[in-house]
């Protein structure tokens, strides 16, 4: 029999779907999707309850008010910003669009593996370099670039490693790379940095071949929503707005989202919490044994490479059994580690309690 067949690079696709854990009741300490700790606004919960939605309708492509909104919070021209289903959206956009088959995109040993799926999906090669350490190496990305390079995918700070790269470093990549390549600089985290890594939009400003990718799934806390938006130089804009399915954003996402960025109060609110657990973490865990690597973010890899304690799969289990939920790593090829998120003050000394409790067994 003859079956359908999808095109060649789906078949060799190796599909990214995060596995989140599995819940032993319907309400774990879910520390597995660096999510934002504090919830959600209460400007999106007053949103929520006050505003009208018109369900029956589909919403606008864009929306000019959730553009000038984020543009004021951040002090950004309105009319480069593009809104998204998530910034997984942009990711898949842009190979797409710029990817002939064959054409190389780059990205990092330890980097967000949606890079790889989305080049691939689009028929595109995805090319993996090598980091330093943990840490993206700006040489060894510069040393792949060859004629078919045609995006260069950096997150900074990175996911799932918690490390970035400088300022400095940045530019110096930009400035290695040919022109006609696009570094596509993907923030997610830049909330949770000092200054929140304007620079970022200042390359994009000066630049034809910048694209800076960001999120309100992190600290604005509407992971649910998906919800992402984009700075582009106008050409590269307006490419992406004629590919985008014209209603991937939906109205409440917009509604609440412009709530989520006017409410620096709740922000500021974020950012101390997780500062406060970021300080806290290394000290506390180091106690009872267990290595908690460098991060700028809102996450911690947790090192158990099974030595002086429980392996990562033990230490998974056993955290699973008592109903939390941290990532596994061995997709990343960091099998050594596990991956945990800031959650609430709560959360966070029950984590302790039961990594206190294993670290005593082994
Ligand atoms: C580095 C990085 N980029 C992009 C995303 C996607 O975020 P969104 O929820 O906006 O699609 C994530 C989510 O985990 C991420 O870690």
């Amino acid at each position: 029999m003859v079956q359908p067949t999808p095109k060649q690079a789906v078949r060799s696709l190796v599909s990214y779907r995060p596995a989140l854990g599995k819940p032993k009741d319907v309400t774990p300490i879910r520390l597995s999707a660096n999510e934002g700790a504090l919830g959600w606004s209460p400007q999106v919960e007053a949103a929520l309850r006050d505003k009208a939605f018109r369900l029956n309708h589909y919403g606008q492509p864009q929306s000019a008010d959730l553009h000038a909104a984020i543009a004021k919070r951040y002090g950004l021209e309105a009319v480069r910003i593009l809104t998204s289903n998530g910034s997984d959206e942009l990711i898949g956009l842009i190979c797409l669009a710029y990817l002939e088959p064959g054409d190389e995109a780059i990205y990092t040993q330890y980097g967000f593996l949606v890079f790889p799926q989305a080049t691939t999906i689009a028929g595109g090669v995805p090319v993996k370099v090598a980091d330093d350490g943990l840490t993206a190496s700006v040489d060894h990305i510069l040393a792949a670039v060859t004629e078919r390079t045609k995006i260069v995918f950096l997150a900074n700070p990175n996911n799932p490693t918690g490390t970035m790269i400088s300022e400095a470093e940045v530019k110096r990549l930009h400035q290695g790379l040919p022109e006609h390549v696009i570094l596509v600089l993907d923030w997610a985290y830049a909330e949770y940095v000092a200054g929140e890594m304007s620079y970022g939009a200042r390359m994009v400003e000066t630049a034809e071949n910048v694209v800076m990718f960001r999120t309100f799934s992190k600290m604005h806390g509407l992971a649910a929503q998906r919800l992402g938006w984009g700075y582009f130089p106008d050409a590269i804009r307006d490419v992406l707005a004629s590919i985008r399915p014209p209603f991937s954003i939906n109205s409440v996402a917009v509604t609440l989202g412009i709530a989520a960025i006017e409410d620096e109060a709740f922000q500021q609110q974020s950012i101390a919490h997780n500062q406060k657990w970021m300080a806290a973490l290394p000290t506390r865990l180091g106690a009872i044994g267990i290595t908690v690597m460098p991060s700028v973010t809102n996450f911690v890899l947790l090192h158990f490479d099974g030595h002086n304690g429980p392996d990562s799969d033990a230490a998974l289990a056993f955290l699973a059994e008592h109903n939390i939920l941290l990532r596994d790593m061995h997709p990343y090829g960091l099998g050594e580690y596990l991956r945990m998120s800031v959650g609430t003050d709560a959360e966070m000394e029950e984590v302790i309690a039961r990594l206190t409790e294993l670290m005593m067994q082994s």
